[in-house]
């Protein structure tokens, strides 16, 4: 039986990368074991799909709690309680305090739909058609203080089409993000992704800035 590595996914959506992770799951040799999926919403439609797939779910509701602090603290309890190796970001849409990444440093990856360090925060593919880019895409990446700004340990890039609109392009990027985030899941599972001095380590060897780069 190869060890098993007990993730807790964090979102606030659709869930359709939690979903892709659920489906990587299912091949048998998987390590990875998704223990729960907790949401600051309660009505989010990626806890349907955890409690479909037999996985216990937690809902937190941020507007329950004077500030970040003290809901980020909270948090903190309801996913230890579940003893994670690792937590995930999938759609996870709230800034998160430094005692809350500090304390899951180097265990706390996020999955963000453009190539970082471009278009960090939100509407990312309406913001690459204004800014005329010719590549766009997704990017996961260890989580550190700086807001979409840790070490990057994957990047897939598809090229930008004159027609596309933010809509199309959203939907292609989302293909590269439910491949990418299993992968990436799965390598952190599997102890050969880690977070160094410098940055991402795959196999023991400093990952690019870019992270490993998937071209499409
Ligand atoms: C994904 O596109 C993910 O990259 C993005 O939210 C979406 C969630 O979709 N995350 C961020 O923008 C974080 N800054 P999903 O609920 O269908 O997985």
């Amino acid at each position: 039986m190869p060890k098993t590595c007990d993730v807790v996914v964090l979102l606030s959506g659709t869930g359709s990368n939690l979903q892709a992770l659920i489906d990587s799951t299912r091949t048998g040799d998987s390590s990875v074991r998704i223990a729960a999926v907790i949401s600051n919403r309660a009505d989010a439609y990626g806890l349907q799909r955890a409690r479909d797939a037999g996985i216990d779910t937690r809902a937190l509701d941020h507007k329950a709690f004077e500030g970040r602090e003290a809901f980020d603290a909270a948090l903190i309890e309801l996913i230890d309680a579940f003893n994670p190796k690792l937590v995930v970001l999938a759609g996870f849409m709230r800034i998160l305090s430094a005692g809350f990444v500090r304390h899951y440093q180097g265990r706390l990856l996020n999955i963000h739909p453009s190539l970082l360090p471009k278009h960090k925060g939100l509407h990312t593919h309406e913001r690459a058609l204004e800014a005329g880019d010719t590549e766009h895409g997704c990017s996961v990446h260890f989580v550190t203080e700086e807001l979409d700004g840790g070490p990057l340990v994957v990047q897939a890039v598809i090229p930008v089409e004159l027609q596309d609109s933010p809509q199309s392009l959203a939907q292609r990027v989302h293909v590269q993000e439910h491949l990418i985030y299993p992968m990436a899941v799965r390598w952190f599972a599997e102890g050969r992704l880690a977070l160094g001095e410098q940055g991402a380590l795959l196999d023991g060897q400093l990952l690019a800035a870019s992270g490993h780069l998937i071209r499409n």
